[in-house]
């Protein structure tokens, strides 16, 4: 579990486990939180340090990997994108050539919607449409997609990449939940706003041509992002050599619809100020997600979901405390 101690790797450890796997998380903490590491040992240590890599999978006996690692500001890589080649493909290349000498031959990787780029056409997307990304942050993604289908293609092993929309809620037990500094992401925002923790909500851009003018975005709640991944891992231990999906929910909901849903479900507006739009924000992004579907996966959870976990996480436990 390259990227344990984060949040989509943390909900994905506590899955595994109860499943029966022991979740191994090596995680060097630069945006993970090593309270959230609670099934499995934590290997603290940079994914691109080969030794502390091999030691770990020769001694908890690694049958396959969960790549989770990375860097994911869109605007920092915007800014610094050497950091984002040097990090999410660099150090991820790193991380393989490890993996495939210590005979790891089962890789998962989260990569993300942002190697669609801004498509064309307001329609959900298919893992075949063109993927032409507008900031290094989705090129450094889809570089190392590349990295680890050639690799696994020329050695015989097997790897799936699940493209993830946008992650949301928190374990419906209220044991982990989101804590990214800085927080980039509309539904924990919502909910911090709401709390009055920050200042008002900031939308985006209200101009746009959809349906209430503000982007459509597909959630999907992160305990079903997680059985996903078991899912796709077992596909993998099956036999299969090569997946790439699309990890949404399937629908669209506009900016305003998440504020109204979070109205009906905190019982109080979200305060919220319209700005200017956010250069290479796209109108839509949804997942057409029937190859997942396919697969037997569902998503159960709702966007009211989404909302009340991360509400009651953020009630109850706060943000998890660092190491
Ligand atoms: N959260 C989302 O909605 C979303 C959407 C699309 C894609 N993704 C991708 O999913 C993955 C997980 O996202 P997240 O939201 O859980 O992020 P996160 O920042 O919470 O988790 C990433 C984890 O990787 C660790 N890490 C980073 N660089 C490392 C390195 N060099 N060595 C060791 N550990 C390192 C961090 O400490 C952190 O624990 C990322 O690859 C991200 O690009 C996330």
């Amino acid at each position: 579990m390259a990227g344990g101690a984060g949040y989509i790797g943390s909900h994905v450890c506590k899955a595994l486990a109860a499943e029966g796997y022991l979740p191994v998380t090596l995680d060097d903490l630069s945006s993970g939180h090593a309270g959230a590491v609670r099934w499995g040992p934590l290997v603290q240590a940079d994914i691109a340090d080969a030794a502390a890599v091999a030691h770990a999978v020769q001694t908890h006996n690694v049958v396959g990997a969960l790549h989770f690692a990375a860097k994911s500001l869109v605007g920092e890589s915007v800014r610094d994108p050497l950091k984002y080649y040097r990090e999410n493909v660099g150090k991820g290349v790193a991380l393989l050539e490890v993996l495939q000498a210590t005979g790891v031959d089962a890789i998962l990787f989260s990569s993300t919607a942002a190697v669609y780029g801004s498509p064309a056409a307001p329609a959900p997307i298919r893992e075949d449409d063109p993927t032409r990304p507008i900031n290094p942050y989705g090129a450094s993604k889809l570089a190392f997609e590349d990295a680890l289908r050639s690799s696994a293609r020329a050695s015989g092993g097997r790897c799936a990449v699940l493209r993830y929309f946008n992650a949301a809620g928190a374990d419906s037990d209220g044991e982990l939940g989101e804590d990214h500094d800085p927080e980039t992401h509309l539904i924990p925002l919502i909910v911090r706003a709401s709390r009055g923790e920050t200042p008002p909500l900031r939308v985006f851009g209200d101009d746009y041509d959809t349906r209430d003018g503000t982007p459509i975005r597909d959630y999907v709640h992160v305990e079903d992002l997680a059985a996903a991944h078991l899912l796709v891992l077992g596909q993998l231990f099956q036999g299969q050599t090569e997946l790439v999906l699309n990890a949404g929910a399937g629908e669209g909901v506009s900016v305003r619809e998440v504020l109204q849903a979070a109205e009906d479900c905190l019982g109080r507006p979200t305060p919220a100020v319209v700005g200017k739009r956010r250069e290479g924000d796209p109108p839509m992004l949804v997942a057409d997600t029937s190859r997942l579907t396919a697969l037997g996966w569902a998503p159960r959870k709702s966007l009211q979901d989404m909302i009340s976990s991360t509400a009651a996480w953020r009630e109850k436990t706060g943000p998890i405390a660092s190491a």
